[in-house]
């Protein structure tokens, strides 16, 4: 397997494989890639089937079922575990994806829940001919590059997840609009927890609208939140991800955290989703 990186702190790039084609070996040797470097890019998937996406994506544990978003559950049809990510409507104007065209703020996925899914895959299908890029950032390179005092402030801290909207700023279904984060609906989750691949601290974030750092006054927190927030997507720490029809991307869903750019909403773009289940809640790294 050809490899490069993709970030100075993560990520990496691996060429010239074919996913659904992997024997059990190669298969080791791929995911011991990913769970040393957080996020990794295998481009030329365009021929696989959602049938071996899917397969492909069982080899890493179990699936996480889509979440139910504002728009109701969209899955790929006949596969009720892959998700649609997705600006299409059908005739009627229901979309046909999640998410829409607009921004998605960084975030990493359903981490409003107390077991957020291990890790996530796209596997792109349909792209505008620009916009929607996909960012994804380091989240060890994260908490290893803060500025030692701030290091040392966050070691015990909890940050509660935001849960009533999704990162496009959404209402998710079937919850109640509070603007106040330190009474909205969330999940706490350890700031610094460790990265379950290998072991290092990483900086959980969730999404900067409505997180709050428990037990600390609204202002305080807000204040220490945006100072986490300025130090943590340095340019060192970022990848920019470009993407061709065929690219599949996965990453830790507690070691990386990513975002996504608006495109041309009179565009089409088609992205198919896997998830898979988290074993337990993410773990402390300080006690
Ligand atoms: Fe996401």
């Amino acid at each position: 397997m050809k490899t490069r990186r993709l970030a100075d702190t993560f990520g990496i790039a691996v060429d010239g494989v074919q996913l659904a084609r992997l024997d059990e070996p190669q298969f080791g040797e791929l995911h011991d890639l990913w769970i040393k470097n957080g996020a990794m890019l295998v481009r030329g998937q365009a021929a696989m089937t959602d049938a071996e996406f899917e397969a492909f994506s069982k080899r890493f544990g179990e699936l996480d079922p889509p979440p139910n978003q504002g728009v109701g559950r969209k899955n790929v049809p006949g596969f009720p575990d892959l998700y649609v990510v997705s600006n299409e409507v059908d005739k009627k104007g229901e979309p046909l994806g999640a998410l829409g065209y607009g921004e998605a703020v960084w975030h990493t996925d359903m981490s409003y829940l107390p077991v957020p899914p291990i890790a996530s895959m796209l596997l792109a299908r349909r792209l505008p001919p620009s916009g929607g890029n996909t960012w994804v950032a380091g989240m060890c390179g994260a908490y290893e590059n803060l500025p030692p005092a701030l290091k040392e402030r966050v070691k015990t801290l909890r940050i509660k997840h935001d849960g009533t909207r999704d990162s496009g700023g959404n209402l998710r279904k079937g919850v109640a609009d509070d603007p106040n984060p330190v009474t909205a609906k969330g999940q706490p989750h350890p700031a610094v927890i460790r990265d379950p691949g290998t072991g290092r601290p990483a900086l959980f974030l969730g999404r900067l609208p409505r997180a709050y750092i428990v037990g600390l006054p609204l202002a305080e927190s807000e204040a220490l939140l945006d100072e986490l927030w300025r130090h943590a997507f340095g340019s060192s720490n970022v990848y920019e991800h470009r993407w061709t029809v065929g690219d599949l991307l996965i990453w830790s869903n507690y070691s990386t955290m990513h975002r996504r750019d608006a495109f041309d909403g009179t565009a089409i773009r088609r992205m198919h989703r896997s998830q898979i289940k988290g074993s337990a809640a993410p773990v402390a790294y300080f006690k």
